[in-house]
């Protein structure tokens, strides 16, 4: 920037010259043209959103106060760029509209007020009369339109500029949360239903450690990984991505057969469709802002990302009174929260070992307030972060948090940096007491502790994780119980957390610990010796292996033991296996348990690789036996079969696309019927079922005699 444009930028609204506000309405242009393309293209933003919002918001001021400088390439008039090339495009039936924003109770009063007036003008509505807000929580995700043809899915689109957006429909298809066939009445002919594609958090941080453990770009957020899988060319690897939806709207629906959104909101239940529970239909300003409190509350702990709260009058009579201007309905406003941002000084860096050993760095900050929660630490990732960043010892820092997710470090201020300060270097030696060399592994991107299951570092983070909430959730041993029991000699491996209630009267001696404190502990271990077998298996603190994998891995092993063996089989099998495998190949060049287990869902070649490894470490599985030993892990409760259902025992493999159906629900129906369904084709599979564009299985299961049969059959078959 040059020191005249550095001079506007720093310039209030009210303070230019026009100009200073022509020249500075270019910049902002140019910026915020340059964002869109990270964030639309890319699926790659490098600032948050908080800060594009600042870049819109005083453009916007600037064209309030010069009308003058609005012109059709002006950022205001456009809803985003125009799509990338590589999907065909789709022209929407009608245009797919942007929301206006609120950020301040002012701004929500002035969008109120801005509706009653135009009712006013346009209708009879009388000065007191109530205006129904259909209320509901902004998901952070990516919007798109669904066509649907005499209840059909048929087409699937991003929204692109608003009017053209991307053929996604291949990639849509493998989302569970979109149904291909609508049941119920009233469903319109010719319908395009709208809504939030989204990623939930958990899935977000699981799918990133692979990514990065495949050597590949972690993503920045869930939003950006969602749009990041919805934009594969490759329809295998969306399905391999755990995206979700959320139907809000409507485009083209005819004959429409609902008055109101409200109304509009059931259909969709009724149609199959997942509605966002957080929406309420609010009948006065106060109600809209208690909701808007609710929301804001409730933020920090929902799954998935949100961002705001969307209002919209109810009245679709109304709506289309209000009508539109430019990009957004006059009948509705989003409702941001504000921005979980902070500035605060960084006192120093440190590094903290993982787990698995990955060493992270984090910001010891002085402690600030940022949305409402104390922040005293955020992560800095990894080495290649710090670099990119160039934060310092010393620096003012700009600190975000989002939802619950770790609290992060975006930048720092450079104008406040302090004259003498000194680049990071990253140590060469684990900070554990082993002092063991850092070695650099994934590509560059993680640095971790060579010294493996020695370095106490590691097994106590193994610890703490093994009793946190989503794995044996064991209250009373948080915090620095773990540490301090862990450098007494008390604990050392997770089965001693059950031999504790033994040493109850060495606990009772510690400072701290009373009678009470005691029995409370002893309690909660105890209560925690029956556990299900995800938790079990989530506890473990396998590499890559997190809660939702953990899962569904219990949902396909269904029982401790039978899950333990096939690990085990898993890992000799891998051992004697070429280096460089194939998902496809798995079964016949590594062997039938390996096969098995890198084509469970979510799993692949990279995790069970990682694994194979864990199970061939004979340390690990000491430790798992000897839990096993003292521990009720519950099986997974499978719905009871009749001895005589039609596939009973049978092994069920489905490939192709199915067109009356959806994956699961065929999946579902057959193992209502007693199926096993698989996703491999082996000797052992009895039926391979073949929609259209299958390939290898089909292939496969001619190669090896195993009987098909078309959707059509299937579906006789199985009704
Ligand atoms: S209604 C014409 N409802 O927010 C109105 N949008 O900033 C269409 N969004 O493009 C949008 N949750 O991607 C609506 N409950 C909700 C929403 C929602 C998230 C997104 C959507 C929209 C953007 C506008």
């Amino acid at each position: 920037m040059s020191r005249a444009a550095k001079v506007v930028a720093a310039l209030q609204v009210d303070e230019m010259t026009e100009r200073q506000a022509r020249a500075e309405h270019k910049r902002l242009a140019d910026e915020i043209a340059h964002h869109d393309k990270l964030y639309h293209e890319k699926d790659d933003p490098e600032i948050s959103d908080a800060e594009y919002d600042r870049l819109r918001q005083r453009l916007k001021a600037i064209e309030a106060r010069f009308p003058q400088l609005v012109d059709m390439f002006s950022p205001t008039q456009k809803v985003a760029p125009t799509p990338t090339t590589a999907f065909a495009k789709v022209r929407h039936a009608k245009p797919m509209l942007s929301l206006d924003n609120a950020f301040t109770d002012e701004e929500l009063q002035g969008f109120l007020d801005r509706v009653r007036r135009g009712l006013e003008r346009e209708t009879d509505l009388k000065p007191d009369a109530e205006i129904a807000l259909s209320c509901e929580a902004k998901i952070d995700g990516l919007s798109i339109s669904l066509r649907y043809e005499d209840g059909v899915f048929v087409q699937g689109a991003t929204r692109g500029d608003g009017s053209t957006g991307e053929d996604v429909t291949a990639n849509l298809k493998t989302i569970k949360d979109i149904p291909q066939k609508l049941k119920g009445k009233d469903v319109p002919k010719a319908f395009d239903v709208r809504g939030e594609v989204y990623m939930e958090r958990n899935a977000f941080m699981e799918l990133n450690a692979r990514q990065v453990a495949a050597g590949e770009k972690a993503y920045v957020n869930p939003r950006n990984t969602a749009a990041g899988s919805l934009r594969q060319l490759d329809p295998e690897i969306t399905a391999r991505r755990p995206l979700r939806f959320f139907a809000y709207a409507w485009g083209e629906a005819e004959p429409r057969a609902w008055k109101t959104h409200s109304e509009y909101l059931k259909l969709l239940k009724e149609w199959g469709f997942k509605i966002n529970p957080l929406t309420k239909l609010c009948r006065t300003a106060d109600d809209v802002r208690a909701f808007y409190r609710k929301i804001g509350e409730e933020r920090p702990s929902l799954p998935y990302d949100i961002d705001g709260v969307v209002y919209k009058v109810d009245r679709i009579d109304w709506q289309e009174r209000l009508g539109f201007v430019s990009r957004a309905p006059r009948w509705a406003i989003a409702h941001k929260f504000p921005a979980e941002q902070a500035r605060t000084r960084l006192k120093g860096i440190f590094i903290q070992v993982g787990r698995t050993g990955a060493l992270t760095p984090v910001a010891d900050l002085e402690p600030i307030n940022v949305g409402g929660v104390v922040v005293a630490r955020a992560t800095l990732h990894n080495a290649d972060e710090i670099e990119r960043l160039d934060v310092r010892e010393g620096d003012m820092v700009i600190v975000q948090r989002a939802g619950d997710v770790i609290p992060q470090v975006l930048g720092f201020v450079p104008e406040e940096r302090p004259k003498k300060t000194e680049k990071f270097h990253f140590p060469t030696k684990c900070p554990c007491p082993l002092k063991t060399p850092v070695k650099s592994e994934e590509g560059g991107v993680v640095r971790r502790c060579s010294g493996g299951l020695e370095c106490p570092f590691q097994q106590v983070e193994r610890l703490r994780y093994f009793v946190s909430r989503n794995c044996f959730d064991i209250e009373g041993l948080g915090g620095t119980h773990i540490e301090n029991f862990f450098n007494d000699g008390l604990l050392k491996i997770p089965g001693d957390i059950f031999r504790l209630p033994g040493k109850k009267d060495l606990i009772r001696k510690r400072e701290g610990w009373g009678d009470l404190s005691v029995n409370n502990l002893i309690k909660a271990i105890e209560d925690r010796k029956t556990i299900s077998l995800d938790r079990f298996i989530n506890a473990l603190g396998i590499p890559l292996i997190g809660e939702a994998t953990a899962k569904i891995m219990a949902q396909e092993y269904g029982d401790v033991d039978d899950w333990l063996a096939e690990m085990l089989k898993a890992a000799k099998e891998r051992k004697k296996a070429p280096d460089d495998v194939k998902k496809e190949k798995a079964v016949a060049e590594v062997g039938e348990s390996y096969g098995r287990l890198c084509n469970v869902e979510q799993i692949g070649v990279t995790t069970a690789d990682a694994i194979a490894a864990f199970f061939s470490e004979g340390h690990n599985v000491e430790i798992i036996r000897d839990l096993r030993k003292q521990l009720t892990v519950e099986a997974v409760k499978r719905r009871a079969v009749a001895a005589d259902a039609l596939l009973k025992d049978k092994i069920v493999v489905f490939t192709g696309e199915l067109s009356s159906m959806t994956r699961d629900a065929a999946k579902a129906r057959a193992e209502e019927l007693g199926a096993k369904v698989t996703d491999s084709v082996s000797k052992k599979t009895s039926l391979v079922v073949v929609g259209e564009n299958a390939g290898s299985k089909a292939r496969k299961a001619a190669e090896l005699g195993v009987q098909t049969m078309t959707e059509e059959e299937w579906v006789k078959l199985s009704r």
